[in-house]
């Protein structure tokens, strides 16, 4: 009796999810039948989860300028560092406290093979805009057709979901055929720098957002605490040889851990990024699509869709996120164990190590 039942329960669920789904993600195939200038043409059907974002946007503005439980929850006066050591000294030493460099704890690449194009995405580091932008330039023509835009393309909706998606680089080189380097291929990857994705990590999870119940191991907007626990879940991980790959770990863990960059790092072509140094991703971008040929047309549209703003959960600029990154960066103990988790990837990326 029961597993039938269990199973039936099952299969309802399966339902519920799929229409629900099916809601979100048709495509509508209309458009493609009818010419375009007709006059018995629809007017444009906006996908219905973009009206959840503009609500998304909304509460987040408020509660990122409304910070007085967040500055409650780090009142504490932190301690002094324990050693006098610098980052370098600190993670060179024999049995360093610090996370060692390239693990494998996964990787996400979106491909255009269109243009001999790939880009891994990295949780925090551009992954939505890089995800829909390379869904774009996977097929321009139908991402504009299903009135999508560069810069709502949720995750748990994309346009492209399962379409240009891979693993590592290994997939991509034999799915296309790619021949050893020299090849007509770029990979690309942007990499944030590793103070600036910690603080909009913790801004974005642990204080505007968090979706469970005990957040952030179970710290709550606890800066400190987070940051302890975190070092330690990472090293336990690293130590155990086998990662748990939970929500929040993928938006913390080191990016020099992504992408089978162990095996794949020197075929990459990394492109720093950071908010807070006037970077402009169109400045780096574009002279690579240009190699690659993307057309013109192509990069009006995409220069255009970002000109509109940053994405429904963008972080920056909010009295959240200045607050976390004075707390963090005025103390030395906590700067020790950003150290201690980014060594590797301020190193292998090039970054400029703090002072501590
Ligand atoms: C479609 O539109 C074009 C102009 O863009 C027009 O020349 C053509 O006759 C139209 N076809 C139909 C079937 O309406
Ligand atoms: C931290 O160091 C300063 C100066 O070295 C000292 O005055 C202070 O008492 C120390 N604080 C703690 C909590 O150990
Ligand atoms: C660091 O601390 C050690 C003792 O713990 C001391 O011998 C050494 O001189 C200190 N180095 C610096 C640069 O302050
Ligand atoms: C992609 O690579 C193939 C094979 O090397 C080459 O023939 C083609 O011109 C390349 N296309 C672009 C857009 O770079
Ligand atoms: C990847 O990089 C390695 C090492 O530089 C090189 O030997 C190999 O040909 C590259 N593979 C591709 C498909 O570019
Ligand atoms: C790249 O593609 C062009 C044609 O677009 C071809 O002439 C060239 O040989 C290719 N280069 C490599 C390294 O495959
Ligand atoms: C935050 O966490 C730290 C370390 O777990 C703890 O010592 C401190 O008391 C906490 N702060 C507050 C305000 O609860
Ligand atoms: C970018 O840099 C220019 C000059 O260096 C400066 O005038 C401008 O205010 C900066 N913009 C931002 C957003 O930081
Ligand atoms: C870091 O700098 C070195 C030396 O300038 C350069 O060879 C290397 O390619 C750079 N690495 C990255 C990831 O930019």
């Amino acid at each position: 009796m029961l597993p039938t039942r269990r199973l039936l329960l099952r299969i309802i669920s399966f339902f519920t999810f799929f229409a629900i789904f099916c809601l979100f993600y048709t495509q509508n195939p209309v458009k493609t039948l009818i010419n375009a200038t007709s006059s018995t043409i629809k007017p444009p059907k906006t996908p219905k989860f973009y009206k959840i974002l503009n609500w998304e946007k909304r509460e987040s503005e408020k509660r990122l300028n409304n910070i007085e439980a967040l500055i409650r929850a780090n009142s504490n006066k932190l301690p002094n560092r324990t050693s006098n050591l610098s980052a370098v000294q600190l993670c060179s030493k024999l049995r360093s406290p610090c996370l060692p460099a390239l693990k494998d704890f996964e990787g996400e690449i979106r491909t255009s093979p269109r243009y001999n194009l790939s880009t891994c995405v990295v949780q925090k580091s551009m992954s939505t805009v890089m995800t829909s932008m390379f869904c774009y330039l996977r097929d321009e023509k139908k991402f504009v057709g299903n009135h999508r835009e560069l810069l709502k393309d949720w995750k748990i909706v994309r346009f492209c979901m399962f379409k240009n998606e891979f693993r590592n680089l290994g997939g991509v080189f034999k799915k296309f055929k790619i021949p050893p380097a020299p090849n007509n291929w770029t990979h690309i990857m942007m990499v944030r720098h590793p103070f600036e994705r910690f603080v909009s990590g913790f801004v974005d999870k642990c204080y505007r957002k968090p979706v469970i119940q005990k957040y952030c191991n179970g710290c709550g907007r606890n800066l400190t605490c987070f940051m302890e626990t975190e070092l330690k879940r990472m090293g336990q991980q690293v130590e155990s040889g086998k990662f748990q790959r939970t929500y929040e770990d993928r938006h913390f863990f080191p990016q020099s851990w992504r992408c089978n960059l162990h095996q794949y790092f020197s075929n990459f072509t990394f492109i720093l990024y950071s908010s807070s140094h006037n970077f402009s991703i169109t400045s780096q971008l574009f002279p690579i699509f240009r190699q690659h040929s993307v057309p013109q047309s192509s990069l009006d549209f995409i220069e255009t869709s970002l000109s509109a703003g940053r994405t429904a959960h963008s972080t920056v600029d909010s009295k959240a996120t200045s607050f976390i990154e004075k707390r963090l960066n005025s103390s030395p103990y906590l700067m020790e164990l950003l150290v201690k988790m980014f060594y590797h990837d301020f190193v292998l990326f090039n970054f400029t190590l703090p002072v501590i």
